[in-house]
């Protein structure tokens, strides 16, 4: 089958057509347009903003992504939920339209089911891969996530409070980094010392999968408020990211060994925005050499925001007969509402 994607679930607008046979995707168009120069000016995603710019954006994707001419789409794909609501809906009354008028179905997609799925992009889907674990770390969201088989997941594990990418992008904003904080703290840890500074590494050793991170910021902040202005030179914010860098990758670590450990999973996935992180992959590399799991990393294209994934979901989800039952009804949801599904 061959899915249309839309992905404006936040500063991110995405198209993608990826078609499904087999068990393996083709990806045969994938744009994204990033708002996020935009945003940098304000250290943030403003949200009448981010919904104001997808408006004209995902239409000049559309014309760009000259796949669907022709009409041999057998269904739209659109991200549903979570995001911001005013952004999800430029996607979702765009694919809502397109699937009336060209007949198909409407595949309404979970944004985080979607970071599932990127990492599935590249394999081959058979029963054997399952169960898997998938780590999903975003700016939103830190997960980890039972894969009993494709379109059936538990989320075993959270965070508390801020997710990682979150948290990366208010350490950044502490040390004067530019936004989005991921790439700028993990280009700058890189010159750094990990050794100079220890940071707290929270719920590392609780008898739970859930994980915090305000802690560990609230931690940095207090070192930079208590450093003299003059002594923050460029050696004292890459020792920091340093250290804030090796404090998340010990708390992901411990506690994916200990999923894998109680889950046993035939393989194990990673997706999300700091899935880019190349200290990230690294580690979980490192990890499962000492278990007997496959490991199935994302294409770096696939782990920041993109409709390829959102496409791929939506594949998995047609095959399962998980359409829209009414597309005109379909709104914006919040959270995990496609929760239905999220057993
Ligand atoms: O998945 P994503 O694009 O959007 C959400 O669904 O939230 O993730 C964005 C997050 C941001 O917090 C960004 O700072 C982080 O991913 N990020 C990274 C890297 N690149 C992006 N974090 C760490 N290292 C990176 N290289
Ligand atoms: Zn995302």
């Amino acid at each position: 089958m061959r899915i249309l994607g839309i992905e404006t679930s936040c500063d991110e607008t995405a198209v993608a057509i990826v078609s499904y046979e087999g068990g393996r995707f083709t990806v045969e168009d994938h744009l994204v347009a990033s708002q996020v120069k935009t945003h940098a000016k304000y250290g943030g995603v403003i949200p009448e903003v981010a919904a104001r710019m997808h408006v004209p954006v995902l239409p000049d994707l559309l014309s760009k992504v000259t796949g669907w001419k022709g009409g041999a789409i057998d269904a739209v794909a659109v991200t549903a939920g979570p995001g911001l609501a005013t952004s999800l809906r430029v996607g979702i009354e765009t694919a809502k339209a397109l699937a009336v008028t060209w007949s198909v179905p409407l595949v309404p997609v979970d944004h985080m089911e979607g970071h599932v799925v990127s990492a599935m992009i590249g394999q081959h889907l058979s029963g054997d891969c399952w169960p898997a674990l998938c780590l999903i770390v975003s700016g939103g969201h830190t997960e980890w996530v039972r894969v009993h088989a494709v379109c059936e997941y538990a989320i075993i594990g959270e965070t508390r409070d801020d997710a990682v990418g979150e948290a990366y992008d208010k350490v950044a904003a502490l040390l004067g980094l530019p936004y989005p904080g991921g790439p700028s703290v993990d280009k700058t840890a890189k010159r750094g010392s990990s050794s100079r500074f220890t940071l707290p590494r929270p719920m590392i050793d609780h008898d739970t999968l859930d994980v915090s991170f305000s802690g560990l910021k609230t931690a940095v902040r207090y070192l930079v408020d208590d450093t003299p202005e003059e002594n923050r030179d460029e050696t004292f914010v890459a020792d920091v990211c340093a250290a804030f860098v090796d404090a998340v990758m010990d708390v992901l670590m411990a506690k994916t060994r200990r999923a894998i450990e109680q889950e046993a999973p035939t393989t194990v996935l990673l997706g999300g925005g700091v899935a880019a992180s190349l200290v990230l992959r690294r580690r979980l590399t490192e990890l499962v050499a000492g278990h007997q799991v496959t490991l199935w990393l994302p294409d770096m294209a696939y782990t920041t925001d993109n409709a390829a994934m959102i496409a791929a979901a939506g594949a998995l989800r047609f095959e399962h007969g998980d359409v829209a039952s009414d597309p005109f009804a379909l709104d914006a949801v919040p959270s995990h509402v496609l929760g239905a599904s999220w057993i």
